[in-house]
């Protein structure tokens, strides 16, 4: 372990240094109007900036579960949406709240119907 500098701070052996990846991938000068669910966005990796981007963090310790995760994820939404479809409840918009990850306060309150 060594001294380095990130932007001018000093950041000395046994510090922590923690990524702000809400701040990151929500970043005016990384993402033309961040704010906007536009899934878009990534039709093509390769128009994605490597450091953008982290949900899986990077590194070393990069998550080893993300193929998984991201499979999984699929399977799960084709199951449910090949079978039910979801609409928001009126006055029941997610809130999202940073605890170590982002998640929904209360959960996701969704009205479902059988296709
Ligand atoms: C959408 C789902 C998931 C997300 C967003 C996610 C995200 C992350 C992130 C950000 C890290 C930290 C990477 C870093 O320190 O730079 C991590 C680590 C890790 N993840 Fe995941 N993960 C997900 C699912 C999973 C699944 C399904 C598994 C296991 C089956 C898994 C296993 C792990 C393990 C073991 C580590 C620690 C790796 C290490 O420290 O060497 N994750 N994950």
């Amino acid at each position: 372990m060594a001294r380095d500098v990130i932007c001018g701070t000093e950041i000395l052996p046994g510090d922590t240094v923690m990524l702000p990846i809400y701040a990151l991938h929500r970043h005016r000068t990384l993402w033309p109007d961040p704010d906007a669910f536009r899934p878009a966005r990534f039709a093509d990796p390769k128009s994605v900036d490597r450091f953008a981007y982290l949900p899986f963090g990077d590194g070393p310790r990069i998550c080893i579960g993300a193929s998984f995760a991201l499979q999984e994820a699929v399977i799960i939404l084709a199951t449910l949406l090949a079978r039910f479809r979801f609409a928001l409840i009126p006055g029941k918009l997610p809130k999202p709240v940073m605890i170590l990850t982002l998640r929904p306060e209360g959960g996701v309150w969704l009205g479902v119907e059988r296709v």
